[in-house]
């Protein structure tokens, strides 16, 4: 960052300088939440930089380090100088107290974590319409001890004296709470405040905004150029369809990969959905012995993956020949793809992002780079909730646009040991119940997963007069914000009942329904 990607269509009214804290894409999101472009740039970007991007403001995030230990990121001290308006939080602050000239030190009383009522001492300017008493969440283990010249208190805690501070001559602003996260009641007056009546921002992202510059941009992108897309029927690609098919028609061909592990009845209500009823171009590939053959004998889930990965790949690869040419390639990339592949979110220290890999993911945003395609990524500024409205003002049904995610191997991976077919019709079979129960229950929105697991272990039963030595399935729902964590829903007893007794009943080969009680962590949403 920052990313210099041509398609890059508008500079930031905001600029978020990221620390390292787990809240710097929330900040963003809260910043466009208010109509107000923003984008997250390193901690490194330097003063001149900006100076030619020419944001109306800059918000320091906050940060896991402390402005005075060895290796902290720092920002280019130029920065204050800019004439740009400037909000640091937490560790963003405590920065610019510091380098200002005001003293940061570990906290001696109580370190603050959790949520305080905040007293406004000034309630103008950033604190306008943020009511004293209001709840802001705290994070912090260091506090400012002594303010820059020209700095003054606007607010304070029990624990924290200066709890947000201003330099208004200079209109440099700083907040020790984190107003992005939902706990802070008013924590969406302050971000208003900072960009409307401080930066000046308009509000202009907005989503019919986003698509015409979207739209323009891709045409003179591609030109009269053929674009190749593979659909997966999430809301990613297909919002990418509908937005490519708005812009270049029939310039645009989608490939659907049917490998064998969707859910039920959806190759047939996709290429119904997108061919006949809206007149895209999908080339509908049956792929499913393939894939498979492929799976035969295969039984560690690492392995399961990759091999479904790489299949992909090889006939995505084949058919893209065999439609072709193609000169581009869409990709529905969102912009947390962009931030994380960036690495701005870096450890201090060492400068590099590390995270242990727990599963290889595949989805059809995930083919390789050095495919001979120009890459088309209209999405890659947008969150996911920018995504889905997009959608839906193109067009999009709620049914697709409120999906519950799908994990791009399918069911091969909610199949524990070898994949059969038998196994996959089963599990299909379970899947629909599961799917038609929590929508009548009208609890589909509520919950981020709900689906069905196959144990490939017989447990005894009894049907009729009848033992029975069948496979149990698992059913596994879950809420989440994001899918990094997650906990168990508590359905109602009356639906597990009737979730039960239907599969049990319906489903050949199930003789036992069993609830997924674990969150993530420890466990993982999907069971492979
Ligand atoms: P886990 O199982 O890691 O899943 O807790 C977190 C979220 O990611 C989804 N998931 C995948 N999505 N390709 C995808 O596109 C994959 O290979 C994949 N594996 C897991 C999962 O459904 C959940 O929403």
């Amino acid at each position: 960052m920052p990313d210099s990607q041509p398609d890059a269509q508008r500079q930031p009214a905001i600029v978020i300088l990221d620390f390292g804290s787990q809240y710097s894409e929330l900040i963003a999101r809260r910043v466009r939440e208010t109509e107000v472009y923003s984008l997250v740039m390193s901690f490194s970007t330097s003063a001149d930089e900006l100076r030619k991007l020419a944001p109306k403001g800059i918000i320091l995030s906050g940060g896991p380090s402390s402005v005075y230990a060895e290796g902290a990121p720092l920002c280019d001290p130029l920065i204050w100088d800019l004439g740009i308006p400037v909000l640091g939080v937490c560790y963003g602050m405590q920065l610019m107290v510091q380098q200002l000239g005001g003293v940061v030190e570990a906290a001696t009383g109580k370190a603050e974590y959790g949520k305080a009522p905040l007293e406004v001492d000034e309630p103008r300017d950033l604190l306008t319409n943020v009511e004293s008493g209001s709840t802001m969440w705290m994070s912090h283990g260091d506090v400012v001890r002594a303010l820059p010249e020209g700095f003054l208190r606007l607010a304070h805690t029990l624990n924290t004296a200066d709890a947000a501070v201003a330099d208004h001559s200079r209109r440099l602003y700083g907040v020790q709470f984190h107003p992005e996260v939902v706990h802070s009641t008013h924590g969406m007056a302050l971000i208003r405040n900072f960009v409307y009546h401080i930066c000046g921002c308009q509000p202009n992202w907005t989503t019919s905004a986003f698509i015409e510059e979207a739209v323009a941009h891709v045409r003179a992108q591609v030109g009269q150029k053929r674009v190749l897309l593979a659909l997966s029927g999430g809301v990613d690609s297909s919002t990418l369809a509908f937005l490519l098919h708005k812009a270049i028609g029939d310039q645009l061909t989608c490939m659907f990969i049917d490998q064998g592990f969707m859910r039920k009845g959806e190759p047939e209500f996709l290429t119904d959905f997108f061919d006949r009823k809206f007149h895209i171009n999908v080339e509908y590939i049956n792929a499913r012995q393939r894939f498979i053959s492929k799976l035969k004998g295969i039984i560690d889930p690492e392995e399961k993956r990759k091999i479904i990965g790489t299949e992909f790949i090889r006939v995505f690869e084949e058919e893209s020949i065999r439609l072709g040419p193609f000169d581009f390639l869409a990709q529905g990339t969102l912009y947390p793809d962009v931030i994380e592949s960036a690495g701005t979110n870096v450890d201090p220290k060492t400068g590099e992002r590390v995270a242990v890999k727990i599963k290889s993911h595949h989805n059809v945003g995930g083919l390789p780079k050095d495919l001979q395609f120009k890459l088309v990524e209209p999405l890659r500024r947008l969150f996911k909730d920018e995504v889905r409205k997009v959608g839906r003002s193109l067009g999009l049904p709620e049914e697709i646009v409120r999906r519950h995610p799908f994990p791009g191997p399918g069911l091969a991976i909610r199949i524990l040991g070898e994949v059969t077919d038998e196994k996959l019709n089963c599990l299909r079979d379970a899947d629909l119940i599961v799917r038609e129960e929590i929508s009548e229950a009208g609890l589909y929105h509520e919950i981020w997963q709900a689906f069905a697991v196959l144990l490939p272990v017989r447990s005894v039963g009894v049907m009729g007069d009848q033992r029975t030595y069948a496979w149990p399935i698992v059913l596994r729902c879950v809420s989440s914000e994001d899918g990094m964590t997650a906990d168990w829903s508590r359905l109602p007893d009356e639906l597990l009942e009737r979730i039960s007794n239907r599969i049990v009943n319906e489903v050949r080969g199930v003789n036992r329904v069993v609830f997924d009680i674990t969150s993530k962590p420890p466990g993982t949403i999907e069971w492979e």
